[in-house]
């Protein structure tokens, strides 16, 4: 079991004699009192001692020339540059600490559980390489090379010959972009890897052999058949529809169009559908291609579709206009109906469009101020987006930016600030999985902070799924991004911050990170999981923010919603 700190319940020691210095005696001898005349003579002689020592350093240290003050600011820059290699060095150690319980206790299984070590797998077919093809680009970036070969042995072992239905998209971002990123980072050549990838990508294709082209949410690896999705009416998400980063890769890498026309026929559905400025349902329907009336919302479901957009504009080396296009109508959207203000720190937050049945049987959509973790991806997009891919030169010069990139600059900013604030302004340090924001100043106020966690959920013995910190990646991810277009040494700063809340109440002594099922409180009560996303993004964009720039520059990768970077690339092919 790990260790619990209670926090709040520490109350600092009172004052405690200074301890003597370490050279003195332990005992020392007994001196005679001394007379109150002779305490103040060499009070005096101290004073004017201490007066002297004084007028000399001044004229040691004269008035700083500019030289001087620069040579100061070159100082404090390798003092910066320091602390940052130590903190580089922390994540590193963190990483390790990770993927090493999980190789002793669960190696080659798809999910890890670090508190009774062991591994389980989505399917009774076997493992589909969930856990360990999503580490492979970490382990290579980490330089963990005798680790890379026993994965990278087990992944030419495994086969995904699996007779089960496994999530289309799950799939696709995390193994087939796993295979992809290893690929390219392993310097291209490893055919093994790219044989894989293609293999796993023929047997998914089947999912998007529907009417409209749209992909049904899950797949049979073995069978090589769709299959719809019963829990939701056979609706297709948008965020798991709009996967188009990997696909369009393989084809690049491959020469087979295949891959690029079944992901870039998904978008050309998408697009024909009226939208609302650029904003989409959550949901639409694979047998039609239309949307289907609900929620409309940057977290789960909605998420990856607004993200990729200006990804799939930055991916093919801008040579795909449309969705830049796209990518300035989502954010113009965002901005005009769902950015809100706080109500008294006037932080950034995304709200959400739900539906309500109206009373004569219409229906309305009503403005929701609730904020998924998921949504903190955004302050990266905007960010990525106002500064063309990271090509703008550094420090930003906002005077040229024009009206409409100059709002996504400060969208983007004001999000990350609310991200940070979700962790900084719980009880441990970790933010919720989801946050409500107070509508009236004075609820905020007498909360302390100006959001809520929602606790209706809240039904004994299953503890809040709002409350919980499952390790998630998006906050991470948005600081590495500002930090690289910014080159505002606040966002490493804020990182650290979060890393040492993980540190402090997600690192389990055995080995291994848990999830956190009440961020609010303490002592922490874990879970018994360790997400594969903790190695696979969480763990490496602290790892990238804490790195040098150009270590994968992002005017020349762009990271999937796995955080798998991909290369870009010019497309000769397809078009
Ligand atoms: C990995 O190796 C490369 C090349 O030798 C080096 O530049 C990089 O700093 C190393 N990374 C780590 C985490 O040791
Ligand atoms: C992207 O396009 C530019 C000019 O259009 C070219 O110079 C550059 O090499 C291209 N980059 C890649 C990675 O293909």
């Amino acid at each position: 079991m790990a260790k619990r700190k209670d926090v709040t319940k520490a109350v600092k020691p009172a004052a405690a004699p200074a301890p003597p210095p370490s050279s003195a005696p332990r005992t020392p001898p007994p001196r005679s009192k001394p007379s109150p005349l002779r305490s103040f003579i060499l009070l005096i002689r101290i004073a004017s001692c201490c007066f002297a020592l004084y007028v000399l350093w001044k004229r040691m240290h004269p008035p700083k020339e500019e030289a001087e003050l620069a040579e100061d600011d070159k100082r404090v820059r390798v003092e910066e540059i320091e602390v940052d290699e130590v903190r580089r060095q922390a994540v590193l150690e963190a990483f390790k600490h990770s993927y090493s319980a999980y190789e002793r206790d669960a190696f080659g299984f798809d999910d890890y559980h670090p508190i009774s070590h062991h591994g389980s797998n989505m399917s009774p077919a076997g493992p589909v390489g969930y856990f360990v093809i999503d580490s492979l680009d970490s382990l290579l970036l980490t330089n963990s090379t005798e680790e890379y070969k026993r994965a990278r042995d087990w992944v030419k072992k495994l086969s995904f010959d699996l007779d089960d239905k496994y999530h289309t998209f799950e799939i696709t971002i995390r193994v087939l972009g796993g295979l992809l990123s290893a690929y390219h980072l392993s310097g291209e050549t490893d055919q093994m890897l790219l044989d894989k990838a293609i293999d796993l990508a023929d047997r998914l294709l089947p999912a998007f052999d529907t009417p409209s082209g749209l992909p049904l949410s899950f797949v049979n690896l073995k069978t090589r058949q769709g299959i719809a999705d019963k829990d939701n009416r056979g609706w297709t998400s948008v965020a798991e529809a709009g996967t188009q980063l990997e696909f369009k890769y393989l084809s690049h890498l491959t020469g087979k169009k295949i891959y690029w026309q079944k992901v870039e026929k998904v978008m050309d559905v998408i697009r024909k559908q009226p939208n609302k400025d650029g904003l989409v349902p959550i949901f639409m329907r694979p047998d039609t291609g239309s949307f289907v009336f609900s929620d409309i919302r940057l977290g789960s479901r909605g998420d990856s579709y607004y993200e990729y957009l200006s990804k799939q504009y930055f991916q093919t080396n801008r040579t795909e206009p449309i969705y830049l296009d796209m990518h300035n109508e989502a954010m113009s959207g965002i901005k005009k109906l769902l950015l809100k203000k706080s109500a008294t720190k006037g932080l950034m937050y995304v709200s959400e469009l739900l539906p309500r049945r109206k009373a004569e049987g219409t229906f309305e959509m009503v403005d929701t101020p609730k904020q998924d973790h998921l949504v903190c991806f955004l302050g990266a997009t905007f960010l990525l987006g106002a500064s063309n891919g990271n090509t703008l030169p550094l420090p930003p010069d906002e005077s040229t930016l024009s009206e409409s990139q100059l709002d996504d600059w400060v969208a983007g900013k004001g999000l990350i600030r609310t991200c940070v604030d979700t962790y900084t302004s719980s009880k441990t340090g970790l933010a919720p999985e989801i946050v409500n924001f107070y509508l009236r100043a004075a609820d905020a106020k007498a909360a302390g902070r100006d959001w809520f966690i929602n606790s209706r959920k809240l039904t004994y013995p299953e503890p809040p799924i709002d409350a919980r910190n499952i390790l998630r990646p998006e906050t991470a991810e948005s600081l590495f991004v500002a930090y690289r277009v910014t080159g505002d040494p606040i966002y490493r700063s804020w990182g650290w911050t979060i890393f040492q809340a993980f540190e402090k109440h997600c690192k389990l002594p055995a080995g291994g990170y848990a999830s956190v099922r009440d961020v609010d409180a303490l002592p922490v009560v874990h879970e018994d999981r360790m997400e594969t996303f903790w190695l696979s993004e969480t763990l490496k964009y602290l790892y990238l923010l804490f790195s040098d720039k150009d270590l994968l520059p992002l005017d020349r990768y762009v990271f999937s919603t796995e955080a798998h970077p991909l290369p870009v690339f010019t497309p000769t092919r397809f078009q």
